[in-house]
């Protein structure tokens, strides 16, 4: 009968059996803490410092500034100072003078995009030619004339940072027949 049958091989188990199965016990518990204990060598649960990936943001926080928020903690004359290193290359900025590789900039600041007499301009920024250089719109190009006017002859990488934009920007601002020189 089956059930005698199965008595009888547990019965007939001797203690050389029952040391191996419990051996066998013994080192399956050893093996799953041995991987447990793996796994956390391998992940730790700690969480960790630093965060896997971050928003595309600097640090401070300023990619999250609006062009009106950087303008009202801008410092024309840490933009004179910028324009004077980034911009004199290719552009004047004193009212009359003539233009160099990129037009003289006096007075830009609320005009027609690419209407200044006398320069020529690319047709990239032609393009533009019925917006105005709101501040918005300075901000845009001076970020990456690239890739506001595709194509421009502007060879300038652009300013990533927005403050080092504002502080152009408010220079610029100060640089119209109304306006104080800095
Ligand atoms: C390598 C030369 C070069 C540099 C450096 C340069 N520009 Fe220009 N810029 C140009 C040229 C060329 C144009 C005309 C672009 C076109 O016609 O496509 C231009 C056009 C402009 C215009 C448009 C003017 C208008 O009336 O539409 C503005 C504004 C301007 N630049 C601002 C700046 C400022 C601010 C800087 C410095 C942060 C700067 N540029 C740096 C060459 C330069």
């Amino acid at each position: 009968m089956q059930p005698k049958h199965r008595w009888s091989i547990v019965t007939r188990m001797d203690s050389h059996d029952a040391n191996r199965i419990g051996a066998a016990f013994l080192l399956t518990a050893l093996a799953m803490a041995g991987s447990v204990w793996a796994g956390h060598l391998a992940i730790p649960v700690a969480i960790p410092l630093r965060p896997a990936f971050t928003l595309p943001q600097t640090p401070d926080g300023s990619a999250s500034l609006s062009v009106a928020d950087a303008l009202a903690h801008a410092d024309p004359k840490a933009g004179q100072a910028l324009a004077a290193r980034s911009c004199t290359t290719c552009h004047s900025f004193t009212k009359g003078a003539p233009p160099t590789v990129g037009p003289n900039l006096f007075g830009v600041a609320g005009t027609p995009v690419a209407d200044i007499p006398g320069y020529s301009f690319s047709p990239a920024l032609s393009a533009h030619r019925s917006e105005l250089w709101t501040d918005e719109a300075l901000s845009a190009w001076l970020e990456s004339p690239a890739r506001f006017a595709p194509g421009t002859r502007m060879a300038f990488p652009g300013l990533s940072d927005i403050r080092d934009r504002a502080a152009i920007i408010a220079y610029l601002h100060t640089l119209s027949d109304g306006g104080h020189q800095p």
